[in-house]
């Protein structure tokens, strides 16, 4: 794929990988939005030097060839962390919090400056691979995104740690694969959850509903006003404001939704500003991953329940039938691309 170049994407026949000490065979890689965003030409960088990305950064693949005395064997099944720390490093990147880098010059399997893991196979550092237990089969292809939503609950409990915390109700707007993942981590954490969408039908409310959670199609307010998080997951502006004013006092909003620019609302910023600061309320911007995240969400994935797991992967298209999985269809939650096995 030419990023920048919509419709650009392709299967193509490269070299075969070098790089790190691990040799993985590509299972399946997951599409989200991010993925939609580069192949319509609006996201997404090349290696430098290049004109090419290799598309793929929600990964599962399987080991073929590990060095001795690794903890990781042929055999096991991975997953490639998607970012990596920056050159400089910053001082975050300096130990492992490459999710919070600060220089903006890290980069990303499949999104930036580093191709993906769409390919049959390819090489990875063993520091940047995380072992998936064998018991989760193809539901590996879901920790990245449960590590973003193992991140944004972190960041929450983090910030809810700075005074007395006994969150009871938690709002997730989206139901998608990161709102419905989101709605599982508050779920497993015992709290009552409520998940607001635009759909009527298909099976977003079900999944919802098999969860233990309750499901919403009207405003954030008829929803849940007053929730004591907000985990939002559309990046759409005029819910990022709606539930900057509905959640409960002391509460924290965690926007995970990486929004297109170029709509203009009108706010009452005073008001929002009085309330936030009377309120003790809390705004916090959340993204990727470290190996931590990784690690919590494979756990989050392994006591889910495999039947609702298996509610998320609502399509899978074989390679050749790669444009197919690149498309949105209305129904859809997340889509997978099956690599030959
Ligand atoms: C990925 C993250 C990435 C972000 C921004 C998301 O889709 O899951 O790993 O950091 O896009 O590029």
């Amino acid at each position: 794929m030419q990023p920048g170049r919509a419709r650009s994407a392709r299967v193509d026949d490269l070299d075969e990988p070098d790089g790190g000490d691990l040799l993985v065979q590509t299972l399946d890689i997951g599409i989200c939005g991010t993925d939609l965003e580069i192949v319509s030409g609006r996201y997404g960088w090349a290696p430098p030097g290049g004109e090419r990305l290799v598309l793929g950064h929600e990964s599962l693949g399987r080991v073929l060839d590990a060095p001795a005395g690794s903890d990781i064997q042929a055999g096991d099944l991975v997953v490639g962390i998607v970012r990596r720390p920056d050159p400089v490093p910053c001082p975050n990147c300096a130990v492992g919090e490459w999710d919070m880098c600060r220089n903006g010059r890290y980069t990303e399997h499949g999104i930036k400056e580093l191709d993906g893991f769409a390919r049959e196979r390819y090489r990875i550092d063993p520091a940047f691979a995380v072992r998936v237990d064998a018991s989760l089969e193809h539901f590996g292809v879901l920790l990245e995104p449960t590590s973003v939503v193992a991140k944004a609950w972190e960041q929450v409990e983090r910030i809810g740690a700075r005074a007395h915390w006994e969150p009871q109700r938690v709002l997730v707007t989206g139901a998608g694969p990161i709102g419905l993942l989101a709605a599982l981590l508050a779920v497993q954490r015992g709290l009552e959850t409520h998940v607001v969408d635009l759909a009527t039908t298909g099976p977003k409310p079900d999944a919802v509903g098999a969860l233990g959670a309750m499901y919403h199609t009207g405003s954030v307010a008829d929803a849940c006003a007053g929730a004591d998080v907000v985990i939002e997951c559309t990046g759409v502006g005029q819910l990022v404001f709606d539930v900057m004013a509905s959640v409960a006092p002391g509460g924290v909003v965690c926007l995970t939704g990486v929004s297109s620019g170029g709509r203009t609302l009108s706010v009452d910023a005073g008001a929002l500003n009085r309330e936030m600061v009377l309120e003790n309320e809390v705004v916090v911007g959340s993204v990727n991953a470290n190996r931590r995240h990784y690690e919590a969400a494979a756990e989050c994935l392994r006591r889910a329940d495999a039947g609702w797991l298996e509610r998320l992967i609502t399509r899978r298209a074989r390679l050749e039938r790669f444009a197919d999985a690149l498309e949105r269809r209305p129904d859809d939650i997340k889509t997978v691309i099956e690599f030959p096995k």
